[in-house]
């Protein structure tokens, strides 16, 4: 039976936050060793001086795993009270079963349902959304969202231009039900005549896994990166500049901007053609790398455990990537 009644306006909020990400650190003068490139070309280009690497034997599920208990640790509940488990990834353990229903499993939310969300790097502030929309129906009291990434598998590591962007990681929020609508508002997109510019070519329906496939490396990550770029910078703002007016605010009224960390020049530039000042805008892609769907979690963490996110802020998180997706969420801050 679901609960929803008409009239009824229930918010949501985050109410606990765990993260994980693996112990070894991959610098760029070690991918230089191997590759035709520099710490000076990527640092300059992307901002990026080092990034984590699963082990061979980790999957998606297993970072995701550990952040998820971490998570619900820290927010006092017991994985059997959960009501639905979301993983968010571009680097899921198979197709075929979710990657969300791995980790449910794991963890004992013997009640919950289980789904994964594929909207590229974006997919974090969608699995937001959704848990917003479940929890503001009445459906659902608990709901873990998790953006579980092992992108160092789905690089082609010959491929220069792809391969030194990418991280390892895992960060994952509870969401649950707030009285005076701590999550304020979303903005999601799509424009699908990108998705081209972004893609993994084989291994689905469209191009099934073969050995032809193997050997031009068409399970890897292919990309158009000055396309990305320059879709990027657009939509963020855009995006960005929508919430801020549906909540009613102003930019100046933004205490913390946390962006997804691909490029420090996309957040440059985003943060800038907002109006932002520097102490309003977050990264820690220097560390991290681009961990897709872990990289706001993972931020939101350090900007809470550092003191630059603080109980009662107002936070503005924006996602983009394949897709093309783009998403923005303005919320109050409550932990
Ligand atoms: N080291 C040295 N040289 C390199 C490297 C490297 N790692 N990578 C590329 N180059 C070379 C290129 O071959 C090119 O050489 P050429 O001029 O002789 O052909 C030159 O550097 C310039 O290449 P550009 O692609 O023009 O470099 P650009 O300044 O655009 O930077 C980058 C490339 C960093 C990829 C940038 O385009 C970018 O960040 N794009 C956005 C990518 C992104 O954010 N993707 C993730 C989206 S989220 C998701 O859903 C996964």
């Amino acid at each position: 039976m679901i609960g929803l009644r008409r009239g009824l306006v229930r918010g949501a909020r985050i109410s606990a936050l765990g993260i994980h990400v693996p112990e070894r650190v991959l610098t760029n003068d070690e991918i230089g060793e191997f590759l035709d490139t520099s710490d000076e070309w990527i640092t300059t280009r992307t901002g990026i001086r080092e990034r984590r690497i699963a082990r061979v034997d980790e999957a998606a599920s297993d970072l995701g795993e550990v952040a998820a208990r971490r998570c619900l640790e820290s927010g006092g509940l017991a994985a059997e009270e959960l009501d639905l488990v979301i993983v968010t990834t571009i680097s899921p353990d198979h197709i075929m079963p979710a990657t969300a229903s791995i980790v449910a499993d794991r963890i004992g939310a013997v009640r919950a349902g289980a789904f994964d969300i594929q909207a590229g790097c974006t997919g974090f502030v969608y699995g937001l959304a959704v848990a917003t929309a479940f929890i503001s129906a009445n459906i659902y009291q608990n709901v873990l969202v998790i953006g579980a990434e092992v992108l160092s598998k789905m690089v082609d590591w010959e491929d220069r231009s792809t391969c030194v962007l990418f991280g390892d990681g895992a960060g994952a929020v509870l969401v649950q039900p707030c009285d005076n609508g701590c999550i304020f508002s979303f903005d999601l997109g799509n424009d699908g005549r990108g998705a081209q510019s972004l893609l993994v070519p084989a291994g689905g329906s469209r191009m099934p896994a073969g050995f032809d496939t193997v050997r031009r490396r068409d399970h890897a990550m292919h990309m158009t990166g000055s396309e990305v770029f320059k879709f990027a910078t657009r939509t963020v703002v855009d995006s960005c500049r929508k919430v801020i007016a549906d909540a009613g605010i102003g930019v100046d009224d933004i205490d913390l901007f946390v962006p997804h960390q691909a490029n420090i020049r996309i957040i440059e530039s985003a943060s800038r053609r907002l109006g932002m000042t520097d102490a309003q805008v977050f990264a820690n892609l220097d560390r991290y790398g681009n961990t897709s769907c872990a990289s706001i979690p993972i931020c939101l963490h350090e900007a809470g455990q550092t003191g630059r996110l603080k109980k009662g802020d107002t936070l503005l998180m924006a996602g983009f990537g394949a897709g093309l997706t783009w998403g923005s969420c303005l919320t109050r801050w409550e932990l």
